[in-house]
């Protein structure tokens, strides 16, 4: 088992807080956090080593903030992958959102599978935005589907019905709260787990580096003893 940052998984958090600090509305800290997001997008796809990068954007639950907030955080997802193509294709990035896309608007879904479509060719890093994504509701969408087909169950088809079939290496959260908030259960489940109080849009290549450092010389045993 090697120990390479295979799938790194991150937890977006402190973008409100980062914003409010300065006093400036909420949503100036997203827009700054969608621009870390293409920085440590881009750093990840020069890296080798990291094949697939999931980044939580908009969890299931966060349709419970403000209608305004919401609003804005749809419209910069949009705005965002309209205006990243370029970053994708110049760095052969390929984009595979997860989560349940149903929920947002045509126009919106209509971007996703552009962005989608167009990456599709693309060898090198795989970048996954979670979108109205939910460790929970991933696991019901795919038990239900596997209800329909009446496969036998094992691990290897669940993991295969699930948004994500890969499992997480490395998470990350930043924003200085130790929790999961419903993001990748089944695919963390030997993830090395890294907390960081920096707020996210603070998040630097260089920390993300120090991380790396460290994750590579954790012994991961997976149950068993080395
Ligand atoms: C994370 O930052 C981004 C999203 C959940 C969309 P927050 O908006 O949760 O920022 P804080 O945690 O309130 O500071
Ligand atoms: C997790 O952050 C969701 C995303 C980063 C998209 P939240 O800010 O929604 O999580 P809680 O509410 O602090 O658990
Ligand atoms: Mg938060």
């Amino acid at each position: 088992m090697s120990n390479n940052p295979s799938h790194i998984a991150i937890i977006m958090d402190g973008n409100g807080r980062w914003a409010q600090a300065q006093g400036k509305n909420r949503t100036y800290g997203h827009e700054k956090g969608s621009e870390v997001v293409r920085t440590i997008t881009t750093y990840c796809a020069k890296n080798p080593e990291i094949d697939r990068l999931t980044l939580y954007a908009f969890s299931t639950e966060n349709w419970k903030r403000p209608k305004l907030e919401v609003e804005f955080l749809m419209k910069l997802l949009q705005k965002y992958l309209k205006q990243e193509l370029p970053t994708y294709l110049d760095g052969n990035i390929r984009f595979q959102p997860i989560g349940d896309l149903s929920a947002f608007s045509d126009s919106l879904q209509n971007t996703i599978r552009e962005v989608q479509e167009a990456t599709q060719h693309c060898t090198g890093l795989i970048q996954s935005l979670a979108l109205n994504y939910g460790g929970r509701d991933e696991i019901i969408r795919a038990a239900v589907a596997l209800q329909a087909s009446q496969t036998p169950i094992s691990l290897d088809l669940i993991s295969q019905t699930l948004d994500c079939a890969i499992d997480v290496d490395l998470l990350i959260r930043t924003g200085g709260d130790h929790r999961l908030s419903n993001f990748m259960l089944w695919q963390s489940a030997y993830a090395e787990l890294f907390f960081t109080d920096t707020l996210w849009p603070e998040f630097t290549t260089d920390e993300l580096d120090q991380i790396i450092h460290k994750f590579k010389k954790v012994e991961r045993r997976f149950g068993g003893l080395n």
